[in-house]
């Protein structure tokens, strides 16, 4: 595996694959890998030739008093996960190669609304900085197609989005996501919780299958699944942000008669701020 910190480096090996017809699948990253991230990798294995991950933390997408700092930074680890799971290159750029005319002045990508929903209305400014970078990565790498995590689900869809409006020759792919044995959504963040925390964490998870379950049991009264699934939460000493029954095309809520549902949600573990979702899909 290549470890790539420029992207005239990167543009001179894609130069190298591309007359060979191979295509390339990217996996971007913010680096301190699991095995959520290693089941990507996996999955763009098996539809490309060439693998990129790349692992950066983005300043853009974290406000002044989030975690930027304090994120997680592994790259030798992450460098030794990789070659293992069989990337061929990782692509560690710094800050000033994915934004050269500074951050300040960085031109941005925004994909309007359903940017600020849900995540976005408690990180304003996130989802900006997520495509504005991921846009870039698609510019620097020149992938054929991209593996995001479901984990993500808002962020896949904001994604997917901004790549058809301005016509970006990138397919998106989604890969399932990874959980701890108790259910837990395997997160970066998740190695900031003590051990009782982590226990307790697994609410989500469990609050988001009871409300697939009355789904499927034909309960239609999206509001009240969204009240007890928060109390739920809250009953296990989390503080819960937002539980949401959407639609999962698009995310727009959801009438009585929609099928393929998505149930997200949103607390606070102590300072840790965990996001998750379960796809229901229901019987036409
Ligand atoms: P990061 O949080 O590092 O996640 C990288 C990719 O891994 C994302 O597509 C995310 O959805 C996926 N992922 C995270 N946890 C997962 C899990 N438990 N199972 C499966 N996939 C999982 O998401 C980002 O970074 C950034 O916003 C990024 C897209 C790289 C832009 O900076």
């Amino acid at each position: 595996m290549k470890r790539i910190d420029t992207a005239e480096e990167l543009r001179a090996l894609l130069a190298e694959w591309h007359p060979e017809g191979d295509r390339i699948a990217l996996v971007p990253t913010m680096g301190n890998l699991h095995k959520g991230h290693l089941s990507l990798v996996e999955l763009a294995k098996e539809n490309a030739e060439r693998v990129i991950v790349s692992v950066f933390v983005n300043p853009t997408q974290f406000a002044p008093d989030e975690d930027y700092e304090r994120y997680p930074r592994t790259l030798d680890k992450d460098a030794l996960r990789l070659s293992r799971a069989g990337a061929d290159v990782l692509f560690a750029p710094a800050a000033e190669v994915i934004y050269p005319n500074g951050i300040a002045q960085a031109t941005t990508v925004t994909v309007p609304d359903l940017s600020a929903e849900l995540e976005g209305e408690s990180r304003p400014g996130h989802f900006a900085g997520v495509t504005s970078v991921v846009c870039r990565l698609f510019n620097i790498c020149h992938p054929n197609l991209a593996v995001f995590g479901q984990k993500d689900f808002q962020q896949y869809v904001i994604l997917k989005r901004m790549v058809k409006d301005l016509h970006l020759p990138v397919q998106l792919i989604a890969g399932p996501t990874a959980r701890d044995n108790n259910g837990l959504a395997l997160s970066s963040r998740n190695g900031f919780l003590n051990k009782d925390q982590q226990i307790n964490a697994a609410v989500i998870y469990q609050a988001l299958c009871a409300v697939t379950t009355m789904l499927e049991d034909g309960d239609r009264d999206f509001t009240a699944l969204e009240h007890s699934a928060a109390e739920q939460i809250a009953a296990a000493g989390l503080e819960p942000d937002y539980i949401s029954v959407r639609d999962a095309d698009d995310l727009s809520l959801p009438s009585e008669g929609s099928t393929h549902l998505v149930v997200l949600a949103a607390a606070c573990c102590g300072t840790v701020r965990l996001i998750d979702n379960v796809v229901v899909e229901l019987p036409v």
